[in-house]
């Protein structure tokens, strides 16, 4: 008996796992493809005749195609289902891919990266939407984050693309095409899966959505868990734009337009995009050296992703996003201090900034790389997750947008010291935020969440595991 029991469990837990990994390659093209540009520029712009203008518009065109993807979507993900948004989403890539590849002049490689962030601003919130609706609450953290890993996978991979190709003629060619695998794995892939329950029972396909629950959790829990979901979808509470407007809705509109915000605005794309100009900054002279640097950067973003992936549903998402925030902060202003005293400090200079921007990247990835995009998937009501995640999303990618254009800008303007102190400051006010804000969801059901936020309680009490008064 014990036994069966056992198989059950592991047969279950292995779907789920199946399941998250499949919708993850949608991060994997995430990571891969916002990365891909950095060493792809290198050849397009003296084949192409780019002025940094002409540059500027190839690498902030994907950033554009993010930001209407996220804003024009949200809509669709609650109407289609998170399924069929991914599979669409995985086609959009493959064409986005294809046209890079083939691109004859900059006009078709700014629309073939415009359809590509289409495809990045919609997957980054449709797939930590369905992954968190298809898991176990135990394993929620997990299996959502598994998204992350493979951004930074992607973006890591995107970093040994453009060091392998670096001598191919046309080589550019090359790094986009190989977008198109993991588009194909996603897309086929998806066409196998099963929808989202949470989104079945929103349509009224209770037995359908039962059957996937007995899969995934079994058939003791699957009652209980639609019950929940019953309830929540069959409750009245007028159309989205009601429920989106509703005075109740606002704490998770604070936690997740501010994770978003902080996600951003401490500056890890100036590290992502940037890293090779850092560290060149810092007194690397050969672009070869610089570019090793970066690698480890990106095997480092890894590497503690997967720690924060083990610790996230032991340990919750509040203590990582404390230590997390805490660690950036810190680096951040070693950096801008390491910058300060370049004078007398010499050849370890470069050393304490690697050194700096290391642990930088390590905090970031044990807390607000997978933390963000989790809280997001969470907080909000069935009726209009899909809409509301589209928003925070849509703030994340036009925050990125601004961070990534001013960067350079920045650093004219303040200097390197001043550029690192601005984002550990607002590091600093992430960590105040967090601190007062931030729910804790470990182990929550999403259900429970909703009726927490629907009881009225504060942002940092939607975790509550009972129902409690406001
Ligand atoms: C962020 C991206 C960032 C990546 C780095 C993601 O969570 O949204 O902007 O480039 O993490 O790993």
């Amino acid at each position: 008996m014990e036994t069966s029991q056992n198989n059950l469990h592991a047969a279950q837990r292995r779907l789920v796992l199946r399941i998250a990994s499949i919708a993850a390659m949608g991060g994997l093209l995430f990571g891969y493809d916002t990365g891909v540009i950095s060493g792809a520029l290198l050849f397009l712009a003296p084949q192409f005749k780019l002025s940094s203008l002409g540059q500027e518009l190839v690498v902030s065109s994907v950033l554009a195609g993010c930001i209407l993807g996220a804003a024009a979507s949200g809509r669709l993900a609650d109407l289609l289902g998170r399924r069929n948004l991914t599979i669409i989403c995985a086609a959009v890539f493959f064409i986005g891919s294809l046209f890079c590849a083939a691109a004859q002049g900059v006009h078709s490689l700014v629309m073939g990266r415009v359809i590509i962030g289409l495809a990045i601003g919609v997957a980054s919130f449709v797939v930590p939407l369905y992954i968190s609706e298809i898991s176990p609450p135990a394993r929620r953290g997990a299996l959502v984050s598994l998204n992350q890993l493979m951004i930074t996978v992607g973006i890591l991979v995107s970093y040994l693309v453009d060091d392998l190709f670096v001598h191919a003629a046309q080589s550019w060619r090359y790094m986009f095409l190989l977008g198109v695998a993991p588009a194909l794995v996603l897309g086929i892939g998806m066409v196998f899966l099963p929808s989202s329950p949470r989104w079945l029972v929103l349509q009224g396909r209770e037995d359908e959505a039962f059957s996937i629950l007995k899969k995934t959790l079994g058939p003791a829990q699957a009652e209980g868990e639609l019950m929940a979901m019953r309830a929540i979808g069959q409750a009245d509470s007028g159309g989205a734009m009601a429920e989106l407007m509703a005075p109740w809705l606002r704490p998770a509109l604070l936690i997740g337009l501010g994770i978003m915000f902080i996600q951003q605005a401490t500056g890890i794309n100036t590290v992502i995009y940037y890293a090779p100009t850092i560290f060149k900054m810092s007194g690397f002279t050969s672009n070869a050296a610089a570019i090793s640097a970066t690698v480890g950067v990106g095997a480092i973003n890894v590497l503690f992703t997967v720690v924060s992936i083990k610790l996230l549903d032991r340990w919750g998402r509040k203590p990582l996003l404390s230590i997390g925030l805490a660690g950036m902060a810190a680096s951040l202003f070693a950096l801008g201090l390491v910058f300060a005293l370049e004078d007398s400090l010499g050849d370890s200079l470069r050393w304490l900034a690697v050194a700096s921007v290391g642990v930088y990247i390590a905090s970031f990835a044990v807390s607000l790389g997978p933390i963000a995009w989790l809280l997001i998937s969470e907080i909000y009501p069935l009726k209009i997750r899909g809409l509301a995640m589209s928003l925070a999303t849509l703030a994340n990618w036009f925050i990125n947008f601004l961070v990534a254009i001013s960067f350079l800008s920045i650093i004219d303007g303040l200097g390197k010291t001043g550029a690192f102190w601005l984002y550990a400051a607002v590091g600093l006010m992430g960590l105040i935020f967090c601190r007062l804000y931030a729910p804790e969801t470990k182990g929550v059901p999403l259900e429970r969440i909703e009726a927490n936020l629907k009881a009225g309680l504060k942002a940092r009490d939607l975790g509550a595991p009972e129902a409690k008064r406001p």
